[in-house]
C-alpha cells in the first residue's frame, strides 16, 4: 500500500468561498494546497456580471494569506436577463472562465436562476462560440419530482435537449451524484464532462439518515444510494478525461445546518485532497488521482497544468468540531474523526 503520493498543485473546478467575513474565514483551506478554483457565483445578490466577478475576484485575492499564489477562477451566475454581450465582455476578461445555470428554485441562493433553457438561447451561442464552459447544476426544481430523482429528470429533460443544440458547447455536470448522470456524461462528446465531490465518492444516503439526521451530510444533489455512488466512484477513478474534481465545498454557519430547516451545502475544503485520496485509495486507484485532480479539469477548460506539488502521507489526523467563520462557526466533513492522509506542509521533513 503507497504511503506517501506526490502530485502537482491540484485544481478545484467548484467552489463555494462565500463573501466577506466568512470568505476571509474559508479561503485559506483551499489556498493551502489548490493551485486555483472554479469559484461559484450564488452570492446574495449574485455575481452577474464582470465588473461584479472582478471587483469578488479582488476581495479574495486581498484575504488569501500572504505569499499564496492561488487564483481564483471567476463564473457568471446566468439569469433570464443575461446578455450576450455579458458572455463577451467574460471572455475578453481573461479572468471569467465560466458562466453557471442554477435552473431557478434548485439551490442555496438559485432564486435568480433561470426559469427555461429558451429564454437564455443567445447567452449559449455566445457561450459556445467563445468557448466558455456551461456549468450545470443538473437538477429540475419541479416539486413534483422526488429529491432523489431531479438529477436523472434534468439530464432527460433539460440536458439532453441542450446538448444537442448546441453541440459545439462545453458543459460541466457538476457535482455528478446518478448512474444516469455519469451514464450521460460518457456518452456524449468530449465537450460534455463532470464535476465529482468528495461526499459523492465516499457517503450514501445512509450517511445522512440511518441512524439519525445528519445535517452537514446534506447537500444538493442529495447523497444517492451506494449502487449511484459506486458508478460515479467507478467513472471518477476511470481513465476518462470527462470526471474531474470539484469539491463543491460550501461552507453555513452551523446555526443554518443545524436548525429546523437546514440549508444544503457540505465544508470539506479543510481536508478536501486528502478525502479523495481515501476515496481513491478504497476504489484501488490512487494511481488516477493525479489525473483527477491534477489535469483532466484544467486540460479541458484549457487552463496550463498548475506549478508547485503537494505531498501526502497516510497518516490518520484527527479533523477539528469545527473552524472559524464569520461571527460563527462551520462544521466541516468528518468533524471530530479521522482522515487518513494528511498533506505535509511546505518544507516538513516528515
Ligand atoms: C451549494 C451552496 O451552499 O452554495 N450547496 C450545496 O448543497 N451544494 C449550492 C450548490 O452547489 O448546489
Ligand atoms: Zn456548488
Amino acid at each position: 500500500m503507497a504511503q506517501r503520493l506526490t502530485i502537482d498543485r491540484p485544481s478545484d473546478g467548484h467552489l463555494h468561498l462565500r463573501d466577506g467575513a466568512g470568505m476571509a474565514a474559508v479561503v485559506a483551506h483551499s489556498a493551502r494546497v489548490f493551485s486555483r478554483a472554479v469559484v461559484m457565483p450564488n452570492l446574495s445578490p449574485p455575481v452577474v456580471t464582470v465588473d461584479l466577478a472582478a471587483a469578488y475576484r479582488e476581495r479574495i485575492l486581498a484575504a488569501l494569506p500572504s505569499g499564496s499564489a492561488f487564483e481564483p477562477l471567476m463564473t457568471l451566475y446566468l439569469t433570464d436577463s443575461t446578455r450576450g454581450s455579458e458572455i463577451r465582455a467574460a471572455k475578453d476578461s481573461g479572468f471569467v472562465v465560466a458562466a453557471k445555470l442554477y435552473p431557478a428554485g434548485a439551490t442555496t441562493h438559485s432564486d435568480r436562476g433561470v426559469t427555461g433553457i429558451d429564454r437564455i438561447a443567445p447567452v449559449l451561442a455566445e457561450l459556445a462560440a467563445c468557448g466558455l464552459p456551461l456549468l450545470v447544476h443538473g437538477e429540475v426544481a419541479d416539486p413534483a419530482v422526488d429529491i432523489f430523482d431531479r438529477e436523472r429528470v434534468f439530464v432527460d429533460r433539460v440536458l439532453a435537449p441542450l446538448v444537442e443544440r448546441w453541440p459545439d458547447l462545453k458543459v460541466v455536470l457538476e457535482h455528478v451524484s446518478t448512474r444516469e448522470g455519469v451514464q450521460f456524461v460518457s456518452a456524449s462528446s468530449p465537450l460534455v464532462a463532470a464535476t465529482v465531490t468528495p461526499q459523492h465518492l465516499l457517503l450514501d444516503v445512509n450517511d445522512l439518515l440511518a441512524g439519525g439526521v445528519r445535517p452537514h451530510h446534506y447537500c444538493l444533489p442529495v447523497l444517492k444510494s451506494r449502487e449511484h455512488r459506486q458508478a460515479v466512484t467507478a467513472a471518477a477513478t476511470s481513465d476518462s478525461p470527462k470526471f474531474f474534481l470539484g469539491t463543491d465545498s460550501a461552507p453555513h454557519p452551523r446555526s443554518r445546518k443545524e436548525c429546523g430547516c437546514g440549508a444544503a451545502g457540505v465544508f470539506s475544503a479543510h481536508a478536501a485532497i486528502e478525502l479523495y485520496a481515501e476515496a481513491f485509495e478504497a476504489a484501488g486507484a490512487l494511481d488516477r488521482l493525479a489525473a483527477f485532480a491534477t489535469r483532466r479539469g484544467p486540460d479541458f477548460y484549457g487552463l496550463p497544468r498548475a506549478a508547485g506539488s503537494v505531498t501526502l502521507v497516510r497518516q490518520p489526523w484527527r479533523v477539528p468540531a469545527s473552524y472559524p467563520f464569520g461571527d460563527d462557526v462551520v462544521v466541516p466533513l468528518r468533524a471530530g474523526e479521522t482522515v487518513a492522509w494528511r498533506v505535509i506542509a511546505e518544507g516538513e521533513a516528515q
